[in-house]
């Protein structure tokens, strides 16, 4: 069955207290509504369209980072929610299949809740999402009758008896596209709050000869953000969750709660992440590799076998090959490293590509910035690059080639060459005991006069 998303997204979030729209606050370093997406991805959707309204081409914007085949659908004016998801009407113009309504501002919606909402749609039009609420506090309720969800009230509009009621409308819901809109247009106002309510259509499936049900989950995949207390609450949950995914995926974490993942976070089998480690956006790790304590990972990719750290910082463009060796306090942006290389101390490796088999000395840095435009540097395999190099981009360094440490490498250096690029060493004999007898001298002479 083919499948739509809508993700709700206009809300302002006036209790986040900040310019920025709520939904793209982050969590996991990625915009908030991108976790309900990426759960919703397991149905493989056709088309997905965001609603904005506050901050909408901001929301847009990142939208499109996400996924630039998103569809933006505009709410100019916030009349509710199923004002909302009736924006996204031409955006799925054309479209047969499921849609599936999520909230921009309820990222925890586990891929199996999403799943089996989908399923449900088997024996019913409607299925509506619903949790047991511990404290049903102000949640619409869902009127239950055996499997038959009849109606949902909202709390402004509720009995005595029916705020009674603990199973509480998530707000998500799924149906057939055409009932879908077929229902929204007959959607009213004329409710305590003056909205048009999506809860709505639950009364009006039944009235128009279609059906209603209700799939439940667990109360923590419903929990929303509103303040940034709750996204401080979110962002340790999902932290918690992420830790757990990767202990469960057989990736050892030495104190699993000093180690922070992003939401696109991949890392595979037998890795050893040690403490305190932190995974920027956009990082995959294979498997059998070592993650030393202290390091900091962003837009990279660490191949089978290596070893990274302590104090190592992978920045966005750094892929190593297998078996790569990359030590403490060493920086690595938009760089190649070879197999088996080895980049052990103190070293900055920017916009280079660097073979197999090359060792690195301590102190090497590719200068790669004229303070205008960045420029590459070449390593070649098996090279040596001497302690304390310069590398002078654009420059190459070629197979089997060698350079003196302290070299400042302004040209290119031959396959098999050496290169020594530093003043020749001068010895002056017995010159040293002269300076400290000197030195000295001037010293007594200095604390004497005080
Ligand atoms: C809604 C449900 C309620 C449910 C609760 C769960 C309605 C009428 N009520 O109430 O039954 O228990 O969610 O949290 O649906 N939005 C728009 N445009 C609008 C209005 C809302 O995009 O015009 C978006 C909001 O940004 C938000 C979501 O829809 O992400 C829910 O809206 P909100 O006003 O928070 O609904 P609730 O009153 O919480
Ligand atoms: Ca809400």
């Amino acid at each position: 069955m083919a499948t739509a998303l809508i993700l709700l997204a206009a809300g302002q979030g006036t209790r986040m207290n900040s310019d920025l729209p709520k939904v793209l606050h982050p969590i996991g370093n990625a915009p908030m509504f991108a976790h309900a997406l990426a759960s919703a991805s397991a149905l493989a959707p056709e088309r997905t369209v965001v609603v904005v309204g506050h901050g909408g081409e901001l929301v847009s914007a990142e939208a499109k980072k996400i996924d630039d085949t998103i569809l933006i659908a505009e709410q100019t004016e916030q009349l509710g929610t199923a004002h909302a998801v009736l924006q996204a009407k031409d955006a799925l113009d054309g479209f047969e299949g499921d849609v599936i309504v999520l909230y921009g501002d309820t990222p925890f919606i586990s891929e199996d809740t999403i799943l089996a909402m989908a399923e449900a749609r088997k024996t019913a039009d409607v299925v509506v999402l619903g949790f047991e609420a511990a404290d049903p506090a102000r949640y619409g309720r869902l009127v239950m009758d055996g499997d038959k969800l009849t109606r949902i009230v909202e709390y402004k509009d509720a009995t005595d008896a029916e705020r009674a009621i603990t199973l509480c409308n998530s707000g998500l819901v799924a149906a057939d596209a055409a009932v879908l809109f077929d229902l929204l247009a007959r959607v009213g106002n004329d409710n305590a709050a003056g909205e048009y309510y999506l809860p709505d259509i639950v009364e009006l499936a039944w009235e128009t000869g279609r059906t209603a049900t209700a799939v439940s989950c667990d109360e923590a995949e419903t929990l929303g953000v509103n303040s940034r207390v709750e996204l401080a609450r979110a962002e340790g949950i999902f932290q918690a969750a992420k830790r757990l995914e990767a202990l469960e995926n057989g990736v050892t974490l030495v104190a699993p709660e000093t180690v922070f993942f992003s939401l696109d976070t991949y890392i595979g089998r037998d890795t050893i992440v040690e403490p305190n480690v932190v995974f920027g956006p956009g990082v995959t790790v294979e498997s059998g590799v070592r993650l030393r304590a202290f390091s900091h990972f962003e837009g990279c990719h660490v191949s089978l076998g290596s070893t990274v750290g302590p104090f190592a910082r992978l920045r966005p463009g750094a892929e190593l090959a297998n078996n790569a060796h990359i030590g403490n306090f060493v920086e690595v942006k938009n760089a190649q490293i070879g197999e088996g290389t080895k980049v052990n101390h103190l070293t900055y490796i920017g916009d280079a590509d660097v073979g197999d088999g090359t060792n690195v000395g301590a102190g090497t840095i590719t200068c790669n910035y004229d303070g205008v435009f960045k420029h590459r540097t070449t390593i070649g395999r098996n090279a040596f690059i001497g302690s304390n190099t310069m590398l002078v981009a654009p420059v190459e360094v070629g197979d089997e080639a060698m350079t003196a440490s302290g070299s400042v490498i302004t040209s290119d250096v031959p396959a098999g060459a050496l290169a020594v690029s530093r003043a020749k060493q001068a010895n002056k004999p017995g010159l040293a005991i002269k300076m400290f007898d000197m030195l000295k001298a001037r010293k007594a002479k200095m604390q004497k006069g005080q």
